[in-house]
């Protein structure tokens, strides 16, 4: 089943029915959902929601974006939740150069923090990186040793970084941009990725895929990823379906017997 390693249920644009969404992924063939947490607010919702649903998990850290907002006391409190149950990685964390909201400087120490906070607890990450592809490769690097694992979420630079990437044992998460008439790049880096270190992942409530493009997003329309991906591979949608449920399981460390 369709293991969507990456959504954002929280967000308010699931107020209105979050319920009936999250209650109708089965019957669509979606079998796990990984919540992720992108500031102090939406961890604390993203761990309500492991509780809630059997078949999501989590994971704990502060979006580049929302960094401002920690201080030593709260970041306390972020490694706690990392302790809870379901909560199976670090992130989202990164560096965002594209909408810029904090300073350089602090993105890249609270970015530090969570790949440390990470490896204390042999957990892996979560990692956003948008228009700041050398500093974050930089911070990877410095902070990476062989036990390091990492998603690089959403990936959209180069297919020269992605083999840097994959060198590393890193995966990457490809989304509803897959199916963008212009998302060439990103095809190339997908047919020359090995299949077996990709993830998919919504985004959602961003980045639906065609023909839902600038539409509200969620796991159900991960079916569209999976045949583009498929087409890009020479594989059917099944296997990749199949493929990268594997792959998320592997990383995230959710065996069979979980359910979910
Ligand atoms: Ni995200």
């Amino acid at each position: 089943m369709i293991f969507d390693s990456h959504a954002h249920y929280d967000d308010q644009a699931f107020d209105g029915d979050r319920e009936k969404v999250l209650t109708s992924l089965r019957e669509h063939n979606v079998g796990t959902v990984v919540n992720v947490g992108a500031s102090l607010k939406s961890t604390e919702n993203t761990v309500r929601l492991t509780k809630k649903y059997s078949f999501i998990y989590g994971a704990a850290g502060v979006h580049p974006d929302e960094v401002g907002e920690l201080t030593e006391e709260r970041f306390a409190w972020l490694k706690e939740q990392c302790r809870q149950e379901k909560i199976v990685a670090v992130g989202e964390t990164g560096l965002d150069y594209y909408w810029d909201r904090e300073d350089h400087e602090v993105q890249k120490q609270w970015f530090v923090r969570q790949l440390r906070l990470a490896k204390e607890l042999k957990k892996p990450v979560i990692v956003h990186s948008r228009e700041a592809a050398a500093d974050t490769m930089e911070i990877l690097k410095q902070e990476h040793d062989t036990e390091s694992l990492a998603v690089i979420h959403c990936y959209s630079y180069s297919s020269e970084m992605a083999r840097e990437y994959l060198k590393m044992g890193y995966y990457l998460g490809i989304g509803g941009v897959i199916t963008f008439k212009n998302a060439r790049k990103l095809k190339e880096t997908v047919q020359e990725a090995p299949l077996e270190r990709l993830l998919l992942e919504t985004d959602c409530p961003y980045l639906a895929p065609e023909p839902f493009r600038g539409k509200r997003n969620d796991s159900r329309y991960l079916s569209y990823v999976a045949e583009e991906v498929a087409g890009l591979k020479g594989v059917t949608a099944e296997e990749v379906i199949r493929i990268t449920e594997e792959n998320a399981r592997a990383f995230y460390g959710i065996s069979r017997g979980n359910k979910g």
